[in-house]
C-alpha cells in the first residue's frame, strides 16, 4: 500500500525557552526530528515531507542531508491547518500517516501495527492510556467503545477530562479522504486552532471505520515540550539501550551510567565500566575491557583490547590486544595494530602505529608512520608543524627513541635505529646506530649557581 509521511514540526516551542527551535534539540546526541525521520524513512514510504515554520532555516539542512521534502506553515494555525499546507503530498498515495517532531521514540514496530490494525479506507490513532492525562487530547468513546471524536484539554468537560485514554497525534488517514474533509476543519474551539484532532469526528459523521492502536510504553507517545520532559526521554532511551546491551553479552557496572548516542555493536564479555560516552558508530569486539569515564566516538575497537579509564577516542582503529590510556588521547586517523600500547597522557593523530609498538607516557606523536616493536621513550614529541604546513615522520620498525625527544618533521628513523634521550632531531638517523645530538656530559669544578640581583 503507498504511504505519504507527514511529520509536523512547525511549532514554536516556547517552553523550551531556547534560541533553538524545538526539534532540533537532541536526545541521545541526534536531533528529536531526525529520530522521527530516520524510523519514517524505515517504513519505505513513497513520500515523505516535513511541515516546517519557526525555525524553518535551522531544519533544513536536516532536510536536504535526508532528501526529505519540505512544506512550509507559515502561519501556525493548528495542527490540522499544518496537514493542509501539505496536500500536494497527498495524490497518487492511498494513505497518510501523520507524525509529530516533538515525538521521537516511536517504535517502527509499533507504527506498522497501527498502519496494518484496519484497512486502507479506515482511520487509525495511535494512542496510550496515562495516569496523567493532563494536557492531552482525550479519545471519546461511545458506550460500545466506539470512536466517537478526539476533545482537547482546553475544550473538554469535567467528565471528559477524567478519560485517561489520550491521543497521541500519530495517526493514518485515508490519503484521498484526507485530501478533501481536511479543508473542512474550522477552528471554532478554544484555542481559535485547526485541529486534525477534529477529523475523528468528521470520520464518525461519514461512517469511516475507525481503529486505534493503544502503545503499552508511553515513552513511545510522549512529546517533548520542555527540557525537563527531553531529560526524563533522553534516560528511558539510555536504560532500553542499556537493557539491549546487557541482553546481548555485555557487562555493564552500572546500567544508569552509560551514554550511546549513535550506534553500538558489541561482540561477547564486552565489559563497560560507569560514565563512558559512546558517539556515531562503535563497535568493540570480544572481550573489549573499557575503564571508567571513557569517551569513544567513531572507533573499531578489537579482540581483548582493554581501554583504562579517562581516554579519549575518536574516529580511531584499535587491532586486538591492544592497552590504552589512562588518560590517552587519541585523535582522528590513529591507527593502533594488534598488541599496540599507548599509555598516559598521550595524544595522537593521523598515526599508524605498528605491532606491538609502545608510547608509554607522556607524547605527542602525530602525522606518523611506525613500524612494529618501536618503543617510544616518554615526552617524545613529534614535531609535525612548521608554521605553516604539517609534515610526516617515518619510525622504523625496532627503533628505540629515548626520552624527551624531538622529531622535527619531516624526519626518518630508519629500522633498529636508537636516538639518545633529550635528542633534537633534525636529521634522518641511520638504521642500527645510535644518534645523539645532546652534548657529551661534563662537570665544572667549583661551579656557582647565579643568585639574584639586588
Ligand atoms: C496535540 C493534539 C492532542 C494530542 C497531543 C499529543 C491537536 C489539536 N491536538 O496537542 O490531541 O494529545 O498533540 O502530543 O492536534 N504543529 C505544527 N503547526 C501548527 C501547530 C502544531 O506544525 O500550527 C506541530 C508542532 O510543531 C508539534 C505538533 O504539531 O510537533 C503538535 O503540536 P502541539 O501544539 O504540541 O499540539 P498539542 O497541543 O500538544
Ligand atoms: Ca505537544
Amino acid at each position: 500500500m503507498s504511504l505519504s509521511i507527514v511529520i509536523l514540526a512547525a511549532g514554536k516551542g516556547t517552553r523550551m525557552k531556547s534560541a533553538i527551535t524545538k526539534v532540533m534539540h537532541k536526545l541521545a546526541g541526534k536531533s528529536l526530528v531526525e529520530h522521527v525521520i530516520d524510523t519514517a524513512a524505515s517504513l519505505n514510504p513513497s513520500k515523505l515531507s516535513v511541515v516546517l515554520g519557526n525555525g524553518a532555516d535551522q531544519v533544513q539542512p536536516l532536510l536536504q542531508s535526508k532528501q526529505v521534502n519540505e512544506v512550509m506553515q507559515y502561519e501556525q494555525l493548528g495542527t490540522g491547518h499544518a496537514v493542509m499546507q501539505a496536500k500536494a503530498q497527498f495524490v497518487d498515495v492511498e494513505q497518510v500517516l501523520v507524525l509529530y517532531g516533538d515525538v521521537p521514540l516511536t517504535k517502527l514496530t509499533t507504527l506498522k501495527q497501527l498502519i496494518d490494525c484496519g484497512s486502507a479506507d479506515s482511520l487509525r490513532i495511535l494512542t496510550t492510556e496515562l495516569d496523567d492525562p493532563t494536557g492531552y487530547g482525550r479519545i471519546v468513546r461511545s458506550d460500545a467503545g466506539e470512536v466517537i471524536c478526539i476533545t482537547e484539554q482546553k475544550d473538554a468537560d469535567p467528565q471528559t477530562l477524567s478519560i485517561n485514554e489520550v491521543n497521541s497525534g500519530i495517526m493514518v488517514l485515508p490519503a484521498k479522504w484526507l485530501a478533501e474533509s481536511v479543508e473542512e476543519l474550522t477552528n471554532n474551539n478554544a484555542q481559535g486552532e485547526y485541529y486534525l484532532t477534529d477529523m475523528v469526528a468528521l470520520a464518525v459523521a461519514e461512517s469511516i471505520d475507525i481503529n486505534t492502536v493503544c502503545c503499552e510504553d508511553n515513552a513511545e507517545v510522549a512529546g517533548v515540550n520542555n527540557r525537563i520532559q527531553l531529560a526524563d526521554l533522553e534516560s528511558h532511551y539510555q536504560s532500553l539501550k542499556a537493557e539491549e546491551l546487557m541482553m546481548s553479552g555485555v557487562t555493564l557496572a552500572d546500567p544508569s551510567r552509560i551514554d550511546i548516542r549513535g550506534q553500538l555493536t558489541t561482540g561477547t564479555d564486552v565489559t563497560i565500566d560507569i560514565n563512558v560516552i559512546f558517539e556515531g558508530n562503535v563497535s568493540l569486539a570480544n572481550n573489549v575491557v573499557i575503564g571508567a569515564n571513557c569517551i569513544i566516538k567513531d572507533a573499531t575497537i578489537g579482540e581483548g583490547t582493554v581501554i583504562l579509564p579517562n581516554s579519549m577516542i575518536d574516529s580511531s582503529t584499535i587491532g586486538t590486544n591492544v592497552n590504552i590510556g589512562p588518560f590517552a588521547r587519541l585523535r582522528p586517523g590513529t591507527v593502533l595494530a594488534d598488541k599496540a600500547k599507548v599509555g598516559n597522557f598521550v595524544e595522537t593523530k593521523n598515526v599508524n602505529i605498528g605491532k606491538g609498538s609502545k608510547v608509554n607516557h607522556l607524547s605527542y606523536i602525530g602525522d606518523t608512520d611506525m613500524g612494529s616493536e618501536v618503543n617510544i621513550g616518554a615526552g617524545t614529541i613529534t614535531c609535525n608543524y612548521d608554521g605553516a604546513n604539517k609534515h610526516r615522520t617515518v619510525i622504523g620498525d625496532r627503533a628505540f627513541i629515548g626520552s624527551d625527544t624531538q622529531l622535527v618533521a619531516p624526519v626518518t628513523v630508519a629500522e633498529g635505529a636508537t636516538i639518545g634521550a633529550g635528542t633534537t632531531l633534525r636529521k634522518d638517523a641511520e638504521a642500527e646506530a645510535l644518534t645523539l645530538t645532546k652534548s657529551v656530559q661534563k662537570t665544572v669544578a667549583g661551579w656557582k649557581r647565579p643568585v639574584k640581583k639586588k
